[in-house]
């Protein structure tokens, strides 16, 4: 075995046919000149049929021939992905685009042209070449130009389009850290192609083109605010579609997604109110024998060993690069529970909720705004947390 190689199991252990043992790769960019044969072998892995995960802007992406079924099918089963959610095509450039989509509107045009190579998705037309394993179906194929610059040069290396989805196990938080994917996969591909952590953080925003106005199935890197001053037009995704509504148009959307082992809380409200319910929350856990962890903001006074700062609450594109590690790293320890901070969805903090609500299965505690009861002592007592579950904000 040379260094980089690691023996390992395929599969998920979900009860398929025993596989062969998969040596990965394990080739980390240091952006010298040794990274041009890097990408080039991954782009042959590729060629071949095989796994590559690679990083993109957004978070890693697990990759495979698009057009080749049998390379796709491999994503599905290392992933344990259940076939009706359909993968993300990547392409090197929007020059490509023929290859994938049978057609495209004006609308399309003027997104691809603003946000192209980045973190939008665009759910077109399939072009019949796509195999439908890809799409899971659907006679719609999502789309993106991805912005990293490695992953660009990979898929033109290899020459055709790469169908990619988060590079996490089903269901699993997304990953985003080069010593996450280790752990994760390796074993499970043939290559992992390291370079750094993920800039952005969370997943690209998906918008369905083909519905009139133009519709987000799923919020993401590219905000909301920033797509409508291009198509003002635009719907938000809605509350119903974003909990999973069935039939979703999204069918990713109706799968448990990003789910820590912990069982995960998050506190939404005004901040005050919010930092001293984690804290009467933790203590309360804490005396019934239940460790917790706490995922916060930098403004919160909360601090500790088992508190996480995601980052400002007036940041949220740091919250969203912090928030699929922190979660990782706080599930690493082994909380039963762990109890997040809600942050503003203006901009990319609307991904960052829909991850976070997602990730809870929904469970929030919403505390009202208020100076909170006055108890018989005359001491102000925060109101109790009244519980809605399910539902967004
Ligand atoms: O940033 C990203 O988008 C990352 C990187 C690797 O590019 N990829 C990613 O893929 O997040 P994945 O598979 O985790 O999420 C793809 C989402 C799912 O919600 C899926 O249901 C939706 O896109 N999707 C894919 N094809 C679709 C289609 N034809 N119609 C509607 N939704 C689609
Ligand atoms: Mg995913």
């Amino acid at each position: 075995m040379t260094p980089g190689e690691a023996p390992g199991s395929s599969g998920t252990g979900s009860g398929a046919r025993p596989r062969p043992p998969i040596r990965t790769r394990i080739l980390r960019l240091t952006g010298g000149k040794g990274d041009r044969a890097k990408i080039a072998e991954a782009a042959s892995v590729l060629q071949g049929g095989g796994l590559v995960v690679f990083p993109t802007e957004t978070v890693y992406g697990l990759g495979a021939n698009a057009l080749s079924a049998e390379a796709v099918e491999g994503i599905f089963r290392v992933k344990g992905r259940p076939s009706d959610n359909p993968l993300i095509v990547h392409l090197s450039s929007s020059r490509e685009l023929p290859r994938v989509a049978r057609r495209w509107p004006a609308v399309a045009e003027r997104l691809a042209a603003r946000f192209w190579p980045g973190p939008l998705t665009l759910v077109l037309p399939k072009h019949p070449r796509v195999p439908s394993v890809t799409t899971a179906g659907l006679g719609t194929v999502a789309v993106r130009v991805p912005g990293h610059p490695v992953a660009r040069r990979l898929i033109a290396a290899a020459g055709v389009p790469i169908a990619a989805p988060s590079a996490n196990l089903s269901g699993r938080p997304s990953l985003t850290s080069p010593s996450h994917l280790v752990e994760e996969l390796t074993g499970r591909v043939e290559v992992l192609l390291l370079g750094g952590d993920s800039p952005l953080g969370v997943e690209s925003t998906v918008v369905d083109v083909t519905a009139r106005p133009p519709v987000v199935l799923r919020p993401g890197g590219l905000s909301l605010e920033r797509i409508r001053r291009t198509v003002p037009s635009v719907r938000a995704p809605s509350p119903s579609r974003r909990a999973g509504s069935s039939p979703p148009r999204s069918p990713g959307l109706r799968h448990r997604h990003y789910a820590p082992r912990a069982r995960m809380t998050v506190y939404v409200g005004p901040p005050r109110q919010v930092w001293q319910a984690l804290r009467t929350r933790q203590d309360e856990l804490a005396r019934a024998g239940v460790g917790s962890a706490l995922l916060v903001s930098q403004e919160s006074p909360l601090r500790g060993r088992d508190v996480w700062v995601l980052g400002s609450r007036r940041r949220p594109s740091a919250v969203a690069r912090r928030l699929f590690s922190a979660i990782r790293e706080a599930d690493a320890r082994g909380f039963p529970e762990m109890l997040v901070e809600g942050f503003p969805s203006r901009g990319l903090g609307l991904a960052v909720m829909d991850r976070l609500l997602r990730a809870s299965e929904g469970r929030r505690v919403v505390l009202p705004p208020g100076r909170g009861r006055r108890t018989r002592a005359g001491r102000a007592r925060p109101q109790a947390p009244k519980k809605r579950e399910g539902s967004f904000p």
